[in-house]
């Protein structure tokens, strides 16, 4: 297996992670995974812009452009020969004494790998069970750090009574999931959080987002409340990994008929064509 390291490819069991990288002491960096059909990195662009962003909230210097990077990614896709699965990608600030601040003559480490498979689509359009939980998280979660402790809890809270995911809670109004952005359905219209700093703008967020209208939607970018959560005709989550998963009931409550909703099959399929439009086997 090779991987990716600033600007080399080189085999995995060469490479070992350095006890004072500022990533594995304090958490400091950040990082993206991208799917990856039939070898077409998917939605690439949007995750490159995503995480240059959040490398410039951080003042994280990258080593590549993003040219360079994504010739290195695409020349990793290659020796790997993946076909279908995804990339892991993190950057931290690098190697150095501990000390809180900025350390001084720290150069940044990039690392990447590829992964066969990984979660698997449409499994999740059996509906999923969801519950909530208050948002612990620090207040610039739209940069996509390491640090993901608020979500690891919350993950766990779920899995730990059976559920899938974990809706967080901030002050009443509901902002994302542990691992995902959320949707509500409300005759005819679609409520998700504003891209602001309380979520992450998650990628499968945006592109779900311009699939709306296809499915005749309406777009309303207005946090929601609990109460208005549990009313919804359908909830949905989205990530990378899962794309679209339908909510059948948050914190055993049923939503909607307790079914996946006929929105949530649509934008699915809609979801699934787009990926056929780039995929070389349906050119
Ligand atoms: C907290 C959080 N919100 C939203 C998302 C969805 O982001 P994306 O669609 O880019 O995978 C993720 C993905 O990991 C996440 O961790």
């Amino acid at each position: 297996m090779y991987i990716l390291v600033n600007e080399g490819i080189i085999p995995k069991s060469s490479f070992s992670i350095d006890i004072e990288d500022r990533g594995y002491q304090f958490g400091d960096g950040i990082y993206e995974m991208v799917k990856v059909f039939e070898g077409v990195l998917f939605e690439w662009e949007a995750h490159l812009e995503r995480l240059f962003r959040s490398a410039r909230e951080l003042r994280i210097a990258i080593s590549m452009n993003k040219e360079e990077l994504t010739k290195q990614i695409q020349q990793l896709i290659a020796i790997e020969n993946l076909r279908d699965g995804y990339i892991y990608l993190q950057v931290t600030r690098g190697v150095a004494a501990r000390v809180h601040h900025f350390p001084e003559g720290a150069t940044s480490v990039l690392v990447a790998y590829v992964k066969e498979g990984g979660e698997v689509r449409k499994a999740e359009l059996t509906g999923i069970h969801v519950i909530t939980t208050e948002d612990i998280r620090w207040q610039r979660v739209d940069i996509k750090s390491l640090n993901l402790l608020g979500n690891v809890l919350a993950k766990q809270k779920a899995v730990e009574v059976g559920a899938q995911e974990a809706v967080f809670v901030r002050d009443g109004f509901v902002t994302e999931c542990s691992s995902s952005n959320i949707f509500g359905i409300k005759d005819g219209v679609c409520y998700t959080h504003p891209a602001n700093h309380f979520i992450l703008n998650g990628i499968t967020r945006q592109v779900v987002i311009r699939l709306l209208e296809k499915v005749s939607l309406e777009l309303e970018e207005t946090p929601m409340t609990l109460e208005a959560l549990y009313e919804m005709d359908e909830v949905f989550i989205t990530n990378t990994g899962q794309e679209i998963g339908p909510v059948i009931d948050i914190d055993g409550r049923k939503i909607g008929t307790g079914e996946v909703g006929e929105y949530s099959r649509k934008l699915s399929s809609e979801f699934q064509r787009l990926i056929d439009s780039v995929v070389p086997s349906k050119q």
